[in-house]
């Protein structure tokens, strides 16, 4: 008897599961987040006078970051400690995040129409622009380097990153 699913069809199937249940390297993960929130600054920086789209960008960013610094918080930062050489390096890390928080607390509670909107979310940018490349140049090759399990730590920075979406209300769009 012939089984409703070709053999072609099966090992397509089996091939879709394989890439979705793929072990996520935590360094490309917190990267592609790095890449959306660049887009997402760039989409502000587009929208000009609109202050409705204004808003709207700006709380998917402030949403995208929370979520972020979050996983790097909980997982990925006392995961990565032990394997960083410079020790300052993980401490700044977390007190750019405690700042880059105040400031989108800020921009939470306060109109687009507000003269002082647009400085907040240039400044955000800012920081957050300079919080990536102490990343990406700096933290993230140490810990690589000195023999971190990024597969690992990443396989769990993908569970909870989804959960967190879900409470928020599904995955922001780009
Ligand atoms: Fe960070
Ligand atoms: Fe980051």
């Amino acid at each position: 008897m012939p089984t409703a699913q070709t053999p072609s069809a099966g090992r397509k199937a089996a091939a879709k599961k394989a890439a979705a249940t793929r072990a996520k390297d935590a360094i490309a993960l917190l990267k592609a987040d790095h890449r959306a929130v660049e887009k997402l600054f760039a989409k502000y920086e587009e929208a000009k006078e609109n202050d409705t789209r204004k808003q709207a960008i700006c709380m998917q960013i402030c949403g995208e970051l929370k979520v972020h610094m979050r996983i790097e918080e909980e997982i990925f930062y006392p995961a990565s400690r032990e394997f960083v050489d410079d020790q300052e390096i993980v401490n700044e890390a977390e007190v750019e995040h405690a700042s880059a928080k105040d400031l989108m607390a800020q921009l939470e509670a306060m109109s687009p129409a507000d003269e002082m909107y647009d400085a907040k979310v240039k400044v955000l940018m800012e920081m957050i622009e300079h919080h990536v490349e102490e990343e990406e140049e700096e933290y993230f090759p140490q810990a690589k380097k000195n023999g971190m399990d990024t597969k690992t730590v990443g396989e769990q920075m993908a569970a909870r990153k989804a959960e967190l979406t879900a409470k928020m209300g599904g995955p922001a769009k780009h």
